[in-house]
């Protein structure tokens, strides 16, 4: 068997052209506000794509670029000021953060109506108990829309999630439980990992080590998503080895083209949807 490929670029775009059209008919314009702290290389990539994606659909982006040595009070102070401004819709704060400031403590700042990344507690525990007000993270999110674009009934089946981080592994495995299906999340810590993995009808693959899953880890006919990217001397790679896993998965998505794109069209919804939310009320 030889996988499809699960084509993030394609349905992204596709979610952006629909995005774009409905903004076009809106009397005023979304904005989001975006927060980059310090000069991590790789953040400053992808905060220059979201503003792109924002630019292209009509959302007004605005970014604030701190020094890396600003203090939890200045930043708390510039969070507020945009809490309180009804000229923004959405808030999000690009992480990795510096290593003095407390992430708990930053985003726990942003209000929940405006927290697009889906980072805040509250948005966590309205995930957990599965309430459509909540703001879905929004890689997790984009990893649902993606299976959901090739499967729409995913109850009873066996979801294995690799990684438990608050940004991808723990949300992921929550909207995939709230879709019936039977979640296992490894880590770094489990035992007879391939064992466990060849069970999975679909595998998130969330572990930030190049080409780590290997065909032995493939139940034929899964669902392989890749999460990774891993930045390598031979160029772009995933988690996933994806010249073998192709071989053996039903459906597969490319590093790059797969999740990352989906990741920026769901920010660019859930700014949207904080914009209609905030408009409605
Ligand atoms: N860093 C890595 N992924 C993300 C994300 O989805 N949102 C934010 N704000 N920072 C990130």
């Amino acid at each position: 068997m030889t996988a499809q490929i699960l084509n993030g670029k394609q349905l992204a775009q596709q979610i952006r052209t629909e995005l774009k059209q409905k903004i076009s008919l809106t009397q005023a314009s979304p904005s989001l506000s975006v927060i980059i702290v310090g000069n991590d290389p790789a953040s400053e990539i992808y905060v220059r794509s979201k503003e792109k994606a924002c630019n292209e659909v009509g959302i007004k982006v605005h970014t604030y670029k701190l020094a890396a040595d600003i203090s939890a009070a200045e930043l708390n102070e510039l969070i507020d000021l945009l809490n309180n401004s009804h000229d923004v819709n959405g808030i999000l704060v690009q992480l990795p953060l510096p290593k003095h400031l407390s992430p708990q403590e930053i985003l726990t700042r942003i209000k929940p109506e405006k927290d697009v990344d889906g980072f805040h507690p509250l948005n966590t525990g309205l995930v957990l108990q599965k309430q459509p007000s909540a703001f879905i993270p929004c890689t997790p999110k984009g990893i649902l829309r993606l299976i959901h674009s090739v499967k729409g009934d995913l109850s009873g089946l066996n979801a294995v999630v690799i990684g438990r981080s608050h940004i991808v592994g723990l949300p992921v495995s929550h909207l995939l439980l709230n879709e019936n299906c039977t979640v296992t999340i490894a880590h770094s810590k489990t035992k007879n990992l391939p064992d466990i993995c060849q069970k999975a009808d679909i595998l998130i693959a969330s572990v930030g080590k190049p080409e780590f899953i290997t065909k032995d880890y493939i139940k034929p006919g899964a669902i392989i998503i890749d999460v990774g990217i891993n930045r390598t001397q031979e160029g772009l790679k995933g988690d996933v080895k994806y010249g073998e896993a192709i071989e053996k998965a039903s459906y597969i998505t490319p590093v790059p083209g797969g999740v990352g794109p989906m990741t920026i069209a769901m920010l660019l919804e859930n700014t949207y949807e904080a914009f209609l939310k905030q408009n409605r009320s």
